[in-house]
C-alpha cells in the first residue's frame, strides 16, 4: 500500500473504530492483501505453466500477457458502499469477488475457451462464478470471458481459500477495453461527445470482433487445431 492508500484506508477506518484500534485494524487489512497477492502469485504460476507446456506442444504461445493487480482500498469501500455493507474483513473476503484480479490477453478467441477449461479441470480450482461476454457481449460492445475462482493458498496457519477475478481477452478485445475504460473514467466530456463515441466504439467492437474471427480461421490454416494429441 502506498502513503496515499494508507491515507483512504485510516479516514474511513475511523469512522467505526476508536484509535487504539486502528494501527491493528490496518495490519489486518495488509495481511489480508498479502494473502491475495500470493493467491494471484499461485493462479499466475497456473497460466504460465500451460502457456510454457502448450508453447512446446504447439509450437505458439497461446498467452500474450498477464496482467495483475489488488484492488485498492478506495476501490474496495466504494465496492461495499453500493452494496450497502461496513467495512469488515469479513464482508471483503465474502462479498468482494475482485480484490485479486488477474487479466489474461490471448492471441485468438480459441485460446480463451481451451485455457479456462484447463485451469477449471485443475482439482485445486472451485468455480464460483462465470461471465461469457463473448458469446454474449455488453450492449456497449464489451466483450471479455470472466471467471471467478477460488483457490487453496497454504500459510505457516494452515489452508486458506481466496476469490481471484480472471479476465480473458484477446489482444484486440483488450485494446478495446482500454480505451472504453479510460473514455469511462474522463470526467470533462460532454454528452453530445459522449454519445458520439460511444457509437463510434460499438462500431470498433464489431470491427474488432469480425477481426479476432478472421485472425482465428487464418491462424486455424496455419496451425494443427489445438489440442495436438499425440
Ligand atoms: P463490478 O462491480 O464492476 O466488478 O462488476 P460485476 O461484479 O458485475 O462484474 P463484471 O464481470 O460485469 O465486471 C467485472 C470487471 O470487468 C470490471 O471491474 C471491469 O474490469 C471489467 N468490465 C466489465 N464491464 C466492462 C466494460 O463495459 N468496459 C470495460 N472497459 N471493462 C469492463
Ligand atoms: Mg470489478
Amino acid at each position: 500500500m502506498n502513503r496515499e492508500e494508507q491515507i483512504t484506508l485510516i479516514e474511513e477506518l475511523q469512522n467505526s473504530l476508536p484509535m487504539d484500534k486502528i494501527r491493528p485494524a490496518i495490519d489486518e487489512y495488509s495481511e489480508l492483501m498479502t494473502k491475495y497477492n500470493c493467491a494471484i502469485k499461485e493462479v499466475r504460476t497456473k497460466f504460465e505453466v500451460l502457456n510454457d507446456e502448450l508453447s512446446i506442444r504447439n509450437q505458439r504461445n497461446p498467452i500474450h500477457a498477464i496482467y495483475s493487480r489488488i484492488k485498492t482500498p478506495k476501490s474496495i469501500i466504494n465496492k461495499l458502499e453500493r452494496k450497502k455493507l461496513d467495512f469488515t474483513l469479513e464482508n471483503i473476503q465474502n462479498e468482494v469477488k475482485d480484490v485479486a484480479g488477474i487479466r489474461i490477453i490471448c492471441d485468438f478467441i480459441d485460446d480463451i475457451y481451451e485455457i479456462a477449461d484447463m485451469i477449471l479441470k485443475q482439482d485445486d480450482i472451485k468455480l464460483i462464478d462465470y461471465k461469457d461476454y463473448i458469446r454474449e457481449p455488453k450492449t456497449n460492445g464489451y466483450r471479455s470471458y470472466h471467471m471467478i475462482i477460488e483457490i487453496p493458498v497454504f500459510f505457516s496457519q494452515g489452508r486458506e481459500d481466496l476469490k481471484v477475478e480472471v479476465q480473458l481477452r484477446t489482444i484486440a478485445m483488450d485494446f478495446w477495453a482500454s480505451l472504453e475504460h479510460e473514455i469511462k473514467y474522463k470526467k470533462d466530456l460532454s454528452e453530445d461527445l459522449i454519445d458520439a463515441v460511444s457509437s463510434q466504439l460499438l462500431e470498433c467492437a464489431d470491427t474488432i470482433s469480425h477481426m479476432d474471427l478472421q485472425m482465428q480461421d487464418i491462424k486455424d490454416k496455419i496451425y494443427p487445431r489445438y489440442p495436438k494429441k499425440e
